[in-house]
């Protein structure tokens, strides 16, 4: 085993246990977060120097994307050397910094873990590549002779999240196995070797003072005994709805399992969440049984629409499927993958209504939840990117899935792009000029922007005792609405007290007045007192405390 250089810096509060539990997570695209060195890429240092603005939003941990030796066919997620960083984003010495100084700071770090494929120019594949058929080298991927006399036929029908045959075949005639693009050969995970390697790379971050790690495609190491067929086509429509020989087979909560054991060896409880596309709830709660993974992100929540009965579903099903395995639920809106809910729940002026009541919601309901970056901005989605800048792999599968606008650079300060982005007049991405009203120096100076609105409702979740970790009791809503109590945990001094909180959604089309539960704390938009009731107009939330001891909606 390779010996590494102990660095550890201590992790903030780590006293607090299941800090993780109600943590909000800070999603950093590392590309497209800032840039420090004027290239027009997102690097490490341009982390480092970002910090006071991660520290000012008030999260506790910020999540890092891939920043590793990397020829970027997946943008980072096809890793060549897995105890490096890449040039382009740095080096070791910045990661340690930017861990030493967010702890400073009292922000906890998460890197992600790339498990179920390598890139193609990671040493071992290319040793696999050099190697004969049948060899040890080649025993660490998935290769296989393909169908038919000549074997000119994949081995089986699974196909590519990209698009296309997850096959790709060799000069000597073999196959190899990619679930994501070929340059992303899929590892095997019944070699007791890639067990070994990724003990190793865990314990290397993980020394160098890493809080946890962000698993990316939890879901695929394991594969079904035999590589059987799908049996249809268009599996990618199927993906987190069903079941596939290749996705969420019961096999990889063992390797979750040791992980789990490995990070429980380290103090300052070290977590893992799990990028783990279910076919539902139940299966995910699965994930994070007491022995396994602390968090799995909920893609259920995610992708509904601006919808209450479906939203208060998800909300459900959620909530008691993790509840039954002892877990907490892991809210998001939005990631580097999926088009930014802004645009999804309708865009315009619309959209940035619903993004700021989504906040509120998400941010009462218990448990844990992540923000990505520029989410706190209420950024779009970028639709009209010129076609020479697309670079997503994804688009191979379909052009209008590219991920590029939802990894579009932030906007700091100043009037013109890149708007502060880096020192330089560079950005891999163009910013749209009219994103001058979004930078975070604008938001700042304005109290009613979204960025103020996160900044109050993180601050109040600090310091609220009925929010976080806990349970949710419905209150009754007029149709439209979804309306709930948050109470501090039993047996609290704060739960003594009559600690309480209720949170007023109207995802309705009407304005609707709901029974005044309590002091307005916060609204996403304007509200208004009528008698007894607030009157919220559609699209808004509103957080009303309740900490006098009496019944929700008797106290004022
Ligand atoms: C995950 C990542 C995504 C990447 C894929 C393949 O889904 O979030 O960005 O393309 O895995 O690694
Ligand atoms: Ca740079």
């Amino acid at each position: 085993m390779t010996q590494h250089t102990i660095d550890v810096t201590p992790a903030p509060q780590a006293t607090v246990a299941g800090w993780w539990r109600d943590a909000v997570i800070y999603q950093v695209y590392v590309r497209s977060f800032a840039d420090s060195n004027g290239d027009g890429i997102g690097d490490l240092a341009g982390v480092r120097e970002r910090l006071p603005h991660l520290a000012e939003l008030g999260v506790d941990a910020l999540w890092l994307t891939p920043f590793y030796t990397s020829p970027m066919a997946d943008f980072g997620y096809d890793v060549a050397d897995y105890r490096d960083v890449d040039p382009i984003f740095g080096d070791l010495d910045d990661a340690r910094a930017l861990i030493r100084d967010a702890h400073d700071r009292g922000l906890r770090i998460i890197v992600d873990v790339v498990p179920n494929h390598t890139s193609d120019r990671h040493a071992w594949f290319q040793e696999a590549l050099a190697a004969e058929p049948g060899g040890a080298a080649r025993a660490r991927y998935i290769f296989r002779e393909g169908r038919g006399e000549d074997g000119s036929r994949p081995p089986n029908d699974w196909e590519s999240v990209f698009g296309g045959p997850a096959w790709t075949r060799v000069p000597d005639g073999q196959w190899y196995l990619h679930l994501f693009a070929p340059e992303q050969p899929d590892l095997n995970w019944e070699n007791p070797e890639v067990h070994a390697e990724f003990e190793d790379v865990l314990r290397f971050w993980l020394d160098l003072g890493v809080d946890g790690f962000r698993v990316d495609v939890a879901h695929g190491m394991v594969k079904a005994a035999g590589l059987p067929d799908a049996g249809f086509g268009d599996q990618v429509t199927m993906l987190g709805r069903t079941v596939l020989p290749y996705f969420d087979q019961d096999g990889v909560h063992a390797i979750h399992r040791s992980w789990r054991r490995l990070l429980d060896s380290y103090g300052g409880e070290r977590i893992a969440v799990a990028e783990a596309w279910a076919p539902n709830a139940e299966r995910l709660s699965l994930y994070v049984r007491p022995d396994e993974l602390h968090q799995a992100f909920n893609f259920h929540y995610l992708t509904v629409g601006w919808d209450p009965r479906e939203k208060r579903d998800v909300i459900d099903e959620s909530l008691r499927t993790a509840g039954q395995v002892g877990a907490p639920t892991t809210w998001v809106l939005s990631n580097h993958d999926v088009k930014r809910h802004v645009t999804r729940y309708g865009g315009g002026e619309v959209g940035l209504r619903r993004g700021r009541a989504a906040a509120l919601l998400m941010l009462a309901l218990p448990g844990s939840a992540y923000i990505y970056q520029g989410e706190e901005l209420g950024l779009s989605e970028v639709l009209d990117l010129p076609e020479e800048f697309l670079q997503d792999p994804q688009r191979a599968r379909d052009p209008e899935s590219g991920r590029d606008g939802c990894r579009v650079p932030l906007p700091w300060s100043g009037d013109a792009p890149p708007f502060g982005f880096g020192p330089g007049e560079a950005s891999w991405l163009p910013i749209p000029p009219h994103w001058a009203d979004l930078t975070v120096e604008r938001q700042s100076a304005d109290p009613d922007s979204m960025l103020s609105l996160y900044r109050a409702a993180l601050r109040l979740r600090r310091e609220h005792p009925a929010l976080g970790d806990g349970t949710l009791r419905w209150l009754v809503g007029p149709p439209g609405t979804l309306v709930f109590s948050r109470e501090a945990a039993p047996g609290s001094g704060a739960a003594a007290a009559g600690a309480r909180l209720t949170c007023a959604v109207n995802l309705g089309d009407r304005t609707a007045r709901i029974p005044a539960y309590g002091r307005p704390l916060l609204a996403s938009g304007p509200i208004r007192p009528d008698g007894d009731c607030i009157v919220l107009p559609p699209d808004t939330a509103v957080w009303c405390d309740v900490t006098t001891g009496g019944e929700p909606g008797k106290d004022r």
